[in-house]
């Protein structure tokens, strides 16, 4: 498909989806999340992918949901928009393929919001976060209020929801919000040569750490034990395991084919 909104480049496995509306900072109005949405399933489904990265255009990762729409929504609308934007970012959330927010700006409201949903947010040393949507007289509907006490725990996150205050790179680096601040420069370099890391290992395995680490959250320890072991027990019967442990043992390197 062809992108109005977007880029959607594939080098190496690794595809780089950036936010191209720059002239408003990337806002995800209808016509962004719609392409966004399409862009997630392409990332989903292309054989060619085997990682992602999200980023954005200009000065901004994403300044957030665009407010022109926000303004004057009916309560149905605004409830359609909410879900409507959480399930774009629960298919980022759940996707197989390991996706790293490369945070280059301004990361507001649905920006912060669409950082949290991937899976490692590595952030330029020029990256700002909030939740601002308080000062508008709005709460976060994107999944802020949720994924934010999960990642930062509960007294920080509501520090954020409430104030609408927006911290800069190092301050999110210190609560946890970002795995790593990098110079403007490198921000890009620094997401690949991760994901790089990351696709040298056995795909399978990878799918289900993903697997276990987000439906784990929400189990019982004993239950997400349970659900490891099986995971555990599952690869056991994949051609990766064998693959690995074997080159391990044959002191090479491995070559997983995601079997
Ligand atoms: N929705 C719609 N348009 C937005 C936007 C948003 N969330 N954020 C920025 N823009 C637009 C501005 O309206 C402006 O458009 P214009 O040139 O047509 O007037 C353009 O992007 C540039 O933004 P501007 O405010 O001029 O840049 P700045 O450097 O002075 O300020 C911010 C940057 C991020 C501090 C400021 O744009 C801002 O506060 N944005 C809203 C953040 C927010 O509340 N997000 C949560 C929404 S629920």
């Amino acid at each position: 498909m062809d992108y109005q909104f977007l880029t959607l480049e594939v080098a190496d496995r690794i595809a780089t989806l950036t936010i191209n509306r720059p002239d408003k900072l990337n806002a995800l109005n209808s016509a962004v999340l719609g392409e966004l949405s399409h862009a997630i399933d392409e990332i989903r489904v292309r054989e060619d992918i085997g990682a992602a990265i999200i980023t954005g255009a200009g000065r901004a990762f994403v300044a957030g949901a665009d407010i022109k729409e926000l303004s004057g929504q009916t309560p149905v609308v605004a409830k359609a928009r909410a879900r409507g934007g959480q399930d774009i970012f629960r298919r980022i959330e759940t996707c197989s393929k390991p996706i790293v927010a490369a945070i280059n700006g301004f990361a507001l409201g649905g920006g912060c919001e669409l950082a949290m949903a991937c899976h490692i947010r590595i952030a330029s040393d020029q990256a700002k976060f909030g939740q601002p949507e308080v000062k508008l007289g709005l709460c976060p509907g994107y999944g802020g209020t949720q994924r934010l006490p999960r990642l930062v725990g509960k007294g920080r996150a509501l520090q954020l929801l409430l104030t609408g205050e927006t911290i800069d790179a190092n301050e999110a680096f210190r609560i946890g919000l970002v795995n790593r601040v990098v110079h403007a420069a490198e921000l890009m370099n620094a997401a690949r040569e991760l994901l790089r890391l990351v696709l040298a290992n056995g795909p399978l395995a990878v799918a289900l750490c993903i697997e276990a680490a987000d439906r784990g959250m929400e189990m019982s320890l004993d239950e997400g034990l349970l659900l490891e072991a099986n995971h555990f027990g599952l690869l056991a019967a994949s051609e990766d395991t064998r693959e690995g442990t074997t080159a391990f043992l044959e002191k090479r390197a491995p070559s997983f084919k995601g079997k």
